[in-house]
């Protein structure tokens, strides 16, 4: 399978502190992959880095073939990004927001793309109110809405369900396995364990600095010691997991 994300070596600081300390990472087409990692081990820095928002300073990252450094503006083209925090604009409503966004990418149909994301998103009732008066959770899902309009070959999504209601999380991680069945290939960072087990076919962790463990559930799984055979035998969670790395890895 063909590799549309490629990161090798990244480093990034800000003055005195290293936040990247040589991150290595590759995500294929068609995957969806889940960066993990505590507040300020990185991630959004890392989603800034590869959404051409920030420069490294040292090491490559290429996204669907193009150099995020040399080739920003082919990098855009073939990207969406929700950010960490919401891009909607508060003047317009949800309706107006989805079509001007719709424009901008040249789409035929304007209307009825921002019909049918209303409707996807159970937005279609607040679809004529102005977006500032909108809740957190529903500027979140119309951001996300937004990001998915026009269909990009590579979506960032940067804590994409942080402050939504349980039946919002699901009505994202259902729209975001629907794009990787038909080949988006998804990036998002979180730091819920259990989505990363719902929807990553990759999962990488992120601390202090470098990926300390990356691969697929089962294969971080078997990262755990095994399973102790009491009366039941219980499989690791992903968040015992975690912990058990990032404690090994502070112990040495
Ligand atoms: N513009 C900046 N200037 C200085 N330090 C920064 C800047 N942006 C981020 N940092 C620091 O870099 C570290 C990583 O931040 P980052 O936002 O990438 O973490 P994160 O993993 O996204 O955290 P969270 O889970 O809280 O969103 C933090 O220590 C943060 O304080
Ligand atoms: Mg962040």
């Amino acid at each position: 399978m063909e590799k549309v994300i490629e990161v090798k070596g990244l480093r990034k600081s800000y003055k005195d502190t290293e936040v990247l300390k040589g991150v290595d990472l590759e995500v294929k087409r068609g995957q969806i992959f889940a960066l993990l990692g505590s507040n300020g081990a990185g991630k959004t820095t890392m989603v800034r880095i590869l959404t051409t928002l920030l420069k490294q300073d040292e090491g490559t990252a290429t996204i669907n073939g193009f150099d995020v450094a040399s080739n920003p503006d082919n990098v855009r083209r073939s990207i969406s990004l929700t950010g960490q925090f919401a891009a909607v604009d508060e003047i317009l409503t949800g309706r107006e927001n989805l079509i001007m966004i719709a424009k901008l990418r040249h789409l035929n149909n304007p209307r009825q793309v921002a019909d049918h994301m209303l409707s996807r998103f159970g937005l279609t009732d607040a679809a004529d109110r102005k977006a500032s008066t909108y809740s957190g959770g529903m500027r979140r899902r119309l951001d996300i809405a937004l990001s998915l309009v026009g269909k990009p070959q590579i979506i960032f999504l940067d804590e994409p369900t942080t402050g939504l209601d349980p039946e919002a999380r699901i009505a994202v991680w259902k729209t975001v396995k629907e794009l990787a069945d038909g080949g988006t290939t998804i990036f998002l960072t979180t730091q819920y364990l259990d989505e990363a087990e719902q929807l990553a076919d990759r999962i990488a962790i992120l601390h202090e600095g470098r990926i300390i463990a990356n691969g697929t559930l089962s294969e971080l799984k078997k990262l755990f010691p095994q399973a102790k055979v009491e009366y039941v035998e219980k499989q690791p969670s992903l968040e015992e997991i975690f912990l058990a790395i990032v404690g090994k890895k502070e112990a040495i």
